[in-house]
């Protein structure tokens, strides 16, 4: 049995979540569903960013204690994450003690080994970001990223010297050169890395809202110290370190772009110092833009994905996000683009060839399926179609899955259309295209089971197939040809009814 540690970042709780914090969700979820398929033992982990000064100050200015702040937010990604049908195995908040437990032991080994020394910080800060920036990244004083201005900070601090561990991360990049993909997001940290690295401040004392340095508890943990652990406190790096080390071999971080630099430099040389391996792979995802800006909360131009999956279902909503954007590139988000996908390829295409089929297998076969023969569409002509949307999801390359999903079934609607079984005469003539879109239908079901999680069920469940069958044996039953026939069909309800125009 293969492992597949699947993580997102965790989520700050300054506000509520929105659609571009579900891209990450949508990706990660459809990738451990799709591995949990092949019958890989997963461990799906996300989770929330509770400490830090950008949440102690979101908690004051609402007048709530930051715990109670914290727990509120908490429940509101998880209710979201629920109506998008997020099925994680593991929800992390920093602030509980099994965190607080990794977090301190994850430092001492790193103080231990003599990484980390005490130092005058002087310098600015963005709270937005929780990150430093020298006046090479902010030349204007203004932050780059939300462009206002830094905050002026000094303060004794201890550092982590990351500048140690530049050549050990260059030979990591040069030894793997998949480990982050894609591959233009790997040049952006390796340039970034031969650049040079200065050390990094990795405490606070003007905040007390963090976790205390075992060894120095007038200073809580920087915020990103601590979140980046999450990955190995919820492994079991402090409690069940053999649990730790089999899943670690299989680490997947999908993050956003915005935060590679922690990602793919800092978390390396942290674990490094720590003694341990680097992730296995970090998958990076562009933004989700609106008009061509980023969607963020402080843009007003965030979608709650509650309201969206209430209008479009949750099947609509997720293939929409992972059907229009290779995963690595930002992409413009619109309700035009998103009811274009949904007539075009759910309604018309898949939902078209489910409704027809199964229609005229309960009028003209009197509701017996027919097996696949393979006389009216040859299985070589549906390999290739299998083989890459397959590649599609092992490569992390989801348009490209779905894109030959929809190549299959417009096959299959393709040739129902040359053959017409609804004119056939005799119903053998009929039986065989009929008996070659079910075997595609099955085929497509299986597919777009970590996307289109009702819809798939609901395509197997028309065509006499109960969906736990083929659940942990993907691999067998993306098999062509299998479809045996027998099976008794009734005409399917629309999987997809036409939307009404909303007006967007
Ligand atoms: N708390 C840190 C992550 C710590 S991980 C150890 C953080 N949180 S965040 O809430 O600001 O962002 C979380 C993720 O959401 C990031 O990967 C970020 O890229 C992603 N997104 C936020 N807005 C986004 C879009 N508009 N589009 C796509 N993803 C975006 O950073």
């Amino acid at each position: 049995m293969t492992e597949f540690f699947i993580s997102t970042p965790i989520y700050y709780v300054n506000d509520a979540p929105h659609l571009g914090h579900a891209y990450s969700m949508i990706n990660a979820d459809a990738f451990a569903r799709w591995h949990r398929g092949l019958g890989d033992e997963v461990y799906f982990l996300t989770g929330t960013d509770e400490h830090g000064q950008k949440v102690a100050d979101s908690a004051a200015r609402n007048d709530m204690s930051v715990q109670a702040w914290t727990d509120t937010y908490a429940e509101r990604f998880k209710a979201a994450w629920e109506a998008l049908r997020i099925d994680y195995d593991d929800f992390i908040r920093t602030t509980e003690e099994r965190h607080t437990k990794a977090v301190q032991k994850f430092l001492q080994a790193i103080y231990d080994r003599g990484y980390i020394y005490k130092g005058m910080y002087r310098g600015t800060y963005c709270v937005s970001c929780e990150a430093y920036y020298t006046a090479n990244d902010a030349p204007d004083g203004n932050c780059p990223v939300h462009k206002r201005p830094l905050i002026e900070m000094e303060e004794e601090n201890y550092f982590f010297r990351l500048s140690a561990f530049q050549e050990a991360l260059i030979e990591w990049y040069d030894r793997d050169p998949d480990a982050v993909f894609p591959d233009f997001r790997r040049n952006e940290a390796y340039s970034f890395i031969k650049g040079g690295l200065e050390d990094i401040s990795i405490s606070r004392t003007s905040i007390d809202w963090g976790i205390p340095l075992p060894w120095d508890e007038r200073h809580v943990c920087y915020v990103w110290f601590d979140a980046l652990i999450n990955y190995v406190t919820a492994t079991g790096y402090a409690e069940d370190f053999e649990r730790f080390s089999r899943l670690w071999r299989h680490s997947h971080h999908l993050i956003g772009k915005d935060i590679i630099r922690f990602h793919c430099v800092w978390w390396p040389a942290m674990l490094m110092a720590a003694g341990l391996e680097p992730p296995s792979k970090l998958l990076v995802h562009g933004w989700l833009l609106v008009k061509g800006e980023k969607m963020a909360k402080s843009g007003g131009n965030g979608v709650d994905p509650i309201e969206l999956v209430g209008t479009y279902g949750t099947d609509a909503v997720r293939y929409y996000l992972l059907r229009e954007h290779a995963l690595g590139a930002d992409g413009d988000f619109s309700l035009e683009a998103l009811e274009h996908r949904y007539n075009v390829e759910l309604a018309n295409n898949i939902g078209n060839l489910l409704s027809r089929v199964t229609n005229v297998v309960a009028r003209s076969l009197g509701g017996v399926a027919p097996a696949y023969t393979g006389r009216a569409i040859a299985a070589e002509r549906i390999e290739p179609h299998v083989a890459r949307a397959q590649d599609g999801w092992n490569g992390f390359a989801t348009a490209q899955a779905l894109e030959e999903v929809q190549a299959m079934v417009r096959l299959a609607n393709a040739v129902l259309e040359e053959r017409a079984p609804w004119k056939a005469a005799d119903p053998a003539e009929a039986a065989e295209p009929l008996g070659d879109a079910l075997e595609i239908l099955r085929l497509v079901a299986v597919l777009v089971a970590p996307v289109l999680t009702e819809a798939s069920a609901k395509i197997l469940a028309a065509i006499g197939i109960d969906p736990a069958s083929v659940k942990g044996s993907y691999t067998e039953a993306l098999g062509v040809g299998q479809y045996a026939g027998g099976a008794s069909i009734s005409k399917a309800a629309p999987l997809f009814p036409r939307l009404e125009a909303t007006g967007a």
